[in-house]
């Protein structure tokens, strides 16, 4: 397997689409007397060398240097002691194991003679574009890495590897990652992280680096709800939201995955992460080669908040789908708290019909429409209507749909079988297990080996099918458990099942938008379980938690957004007291926490009283006036729900002629009034018009001037509980 054409194509695509880019600007200099490579990308430089042993090994990465700056040539650090040696203390590009690596190896292969041991040395090097290409050969085996490095315009640079089998013996790889990232040696550096448990996701932690090693990862067959592959380094007492370095990246992969960070005692620091080694095996036959995932990283000096923005903007133009007719992330409906699995036409119409009223754009049917899927014991694996609730099929629900203005969508969950379906009955060799033991059931459910052709083919085929005979927008792609007895007894390597099962999945989706280029498609696992840079390269939008309370969702988007854009974060606006804690919460605060994404509507609006419509519908209409801003505009985290009773988050427009403001009271104390919100990145010397959504509650001026709303801020009068509300900021030409 080589490089793919594929990956080159979204490359270039990705280099093309932003204005920025597509000036002949060579982010990518080779200085070939010293055998260095310079890359710069938005506000970094990334050098590297090969040294006096022919090793590959980072000389810098940090902000952007002068054109022509020089570096010192690359050399192997000297060994300090015997135990120190050079090879674990020099910081190598792709450290493999052997020689005397006690540190966190990218690689580790077993040969067919008993040797474990990889020396790389620099073997070729290969430039296409803004992609260069380095191989690397061990001195003994017939292995060769290759290694990508690919800089994108918004400041990121993709870098991941391919260890080919240049012999004739299958090598076993025992241990592969995508890429080390060194940064500058030294102390007093900080962390952060994103851990969280079911209805619980992106909570953020930071800690000081200290000496030793920190592991993210999960070892769960999909990315999880407990930790999420993305890091972000700072300088203690010198890193905030607002400023000061970060350096941070993020892995592009929906299966089992490890990150380090390491700071060693030699205060080396290290981040490495891809293919999670726990349960790992793969063997490679002569010729063949291994792909690893594609781990994003970048550097900025305008703290937490800039490295955001720089994953936000590069997820938008070089990750996400591309669309022949692209629109903003329409305003779902989706009738899963209101219904769970009792769904039927007649009820589903009815909240069609009410939820048109609100100006929402897409209906979504959740689970419970095929098979004989009463509850969550039994259907899962017959994806056929279920022609008690839905006598005639989905076409009838879908044409009202049509015909009340609204787009539809369905949830499926394809890749998991209740023992309890037909499916089951007649492919109970599919699913994944180990021979003679228990299947582990999780929700009663288990999951299909994808990893197997006929497997896929038939994942494929079903949900190619359910799209082509009606007429569907939308997918929400469900995955609500883990993986356990993770066999493949068909298969000579059954630990191949780790990378295999998600390139399939991988596989399968891309084929779907392929045949159905306007299908768009949600990733959820049982709320934020698959979010990363590796499945949204094929999904449009993820869910990023079951947890619908808005006070909970407060700090879990806030969270979401410092890995995520906030245009894929789905939220929905649903009922009190809420299904998980009971919490009772006005609706307009409900709206403005779901407005800070991809809004939607979640209630039983059958319920809504005539009133809570009215207001709803004025929400949805006050959210389509801003909707562009927030879903591709730069987001300034201005105050965090962390830091107690206020919060507020601000959006401004790529253009710059919209700014909006959303801001939040969890609860008031000593009757003190709010405080003055300052604004972040809008235009100094230009007027803005603010329209509130709530004149009672903004009392400034009509208009002010943009370093006015940056520096003395803007006062609003938020009281009580659970207060919020919204301003927005129209550029005066
Ligand atoms: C998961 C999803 C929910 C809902 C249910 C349906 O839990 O996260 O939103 O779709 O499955 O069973």
């Amino acid at each position: 397997m080589s490089l793919s054409l594929r990956s080159l194509v979204l490359v270039m695509l990705a280099i093309c689409s932003t204005a920025l880019s597509c000036p002949a600007q060579t982010a990518l200099r080779y200085d070939a007397e010293r055998m260095q490579w310079s890359i710069d990308s938005g506000e970094m430089s990334y050098v590297i060398g090969v040294n006096d042993q022919k090793m590959l090994q980072t000389l810098y990465w940090g902000p952007k240097l002068a054109p022509g700056a020089t570096l010192p040539p690359a050399r192997m650090h000297p060994e300090r002691a015997s135990f120190d040696p050079a090879i674990a203390t020099t910081p190598l590009e792709y450290p493999a194991w052997g020689a005397g690596l006690f540190t966190e190896p990218a690689l580790k292969v077993g040969s067919p003679n008993g040797d474990r041991t990889l020396i790389l040395q620099y073997a070729a090097r290969h430039q296409s574009g803004d992609l260069l290409e380095i191989t690397l050969r061990d001195a003994t085996q017939p292995i060769a890495v290759h290694l990508y490095y690919q800089s994108y315009p918004q400041g990121i640079l993709a870098r991941w590897s391919r260890i080919e089998n240049l012999g004739k013996q299958p090598i076993r790889i025992e241990q592969a990652a995508s890429a080390t990232w060194n940064l500058p040696q030294g102390t007093g550096y900080e962390w952060s992280w994103l851990t969280g448990q079911w209805a619980g996701e992106w909570q953020l932690h930071t800690a000081p680096l200290l000496t030793g090693t920190q592991l993210l990862e999960s070892r769960r067959g999909s990315t999880s709800h407990q930790a999420n592959p993305w890091f972000a380094v700072g300088r203690m007492g010198a890193t905030t939201e607002g400023d000061g370095p970060v350096w941070f990246g993020e892995l592009g992969w929906s299966g089992s995955w490890r990150m380090t960070l390491e700071s060693t005692a030699l205060n080396n620091v290290r981040i490495t992460a891809g293919y999670n080694p726990f349960d790992f095996g793969y063997v490679l036959a002569g010729g063949e080669s291994l792909e690893t995932p594609h781990f994003y990283a970048g550097y900025t000096q305008h703290g937490n908040g800039g490295a955001s923005r720089t994953l936000h903007r590069f997820q938008r133009e070089a990750i996400l789908p591309a669309h022949p007719d692209p629109k903003p992330r329409p305003i779902i409906y989706n009738s899963w708290e209101a219904t769970e699995f009792d769904v039927n036409e007649a009820g589903q119409l009815a909240l069609a019909e009410k939820a048109a009223k609100l100006g929402i754009e897409r209906f979504v049917i959740d689970d419970g429409w095929f098979g004989q899927r009463k509850n969550d014991h039994a259907g899962l694996g017959d994806w056929q209507v279920n022609l008690t609730k839905f006598p005639s099929g989905l076409k009838p629900v879908i044409d009202r749909v049509h015909s009340l203005g609204m787009d539809f969508g369905i949830w499926v969950e394809p890749e998991m079988v209740n023992p309890d379906s037909d499916f089951y009955r007649k492919h109970p060799e599919w699913v994944m297990s180990f021979p003679d033991r228990q299947r582990t059931e999780q929700r009663n459910q288990l999951v299909l080996n994808l990893a197997r052709p006929e497997v896929k083919e038939y994942v494929f085929n079903v949900v190619d099918k359910l799209v082509t005979e009606n007429d569907i927008a939308f997918l929400k792609w469900d995955y609500n458990r883990n993986w356990s007895e993770p066999g493949w007894d068909t298969a000579p390597e059954p630990k191949g099942i780790y990378v295999q099962y998600v390139q399939n999945l991988y596989d399968i989706l891309a084929r779907l938008r392929q045949n159905h280029p306007k299908l768009e498609i949600e990733s959820c696992s049982g709320g934020g379980g698959r979010v990363d840079l590796g499945i949204l390269r094929y999904t449009d939008e993820v869910w990023p938690s079951d947890n619908t309370d808005a006070l909970d969702r407060l700090s879990i988007q806030n969270g979401f957004t410092h890995a995520y854009a906030p245009e894929v974060m789905v939220a929905w606006v649903t009922d009190v007291p809420n299904f998980l804690d009971k919490r009772s919460v006005p609706l307009q605060f409900r709206f403005l926490v779901a407005m800070q994404g991809a809004l939607g509507v979640g209630g039983n609006l059958n319920k809504w009283s005539t009133e809570e419509m009215e207001s709803s519908a004025r929400l949805v209409a006050f959210y389509k006036g801003i909707r562009a801003t927030v879903q591709s505009g730069s987001l300034y985290r201005i105050t965090s729900p962390a830091t107690g009773g206020a919060s507020q988050v601000e959006y401004v427009a790529q253009d710059g002629s919209q700014a909006v403001l959303l801001a939040y009271l969890h609860s008031q104390n000593y009757g003190l009034d709010y405080q003055t919100v300052v604004l972040q990145g809008l235009d100094p010397g230009a007027m803005y018009r603010i329209r509130p959504l709530d004149p009672s509650k903004y009392t400034g001026e009509p208009t002010v001037q943009g370093s006015v709303l940056m520096g003395v801020g803007v006062r609003i009068s938020l009281t009580g509980d659970y207060d919020s509300t919204a301003l927005a900021l129209e550029r005066i030409r």
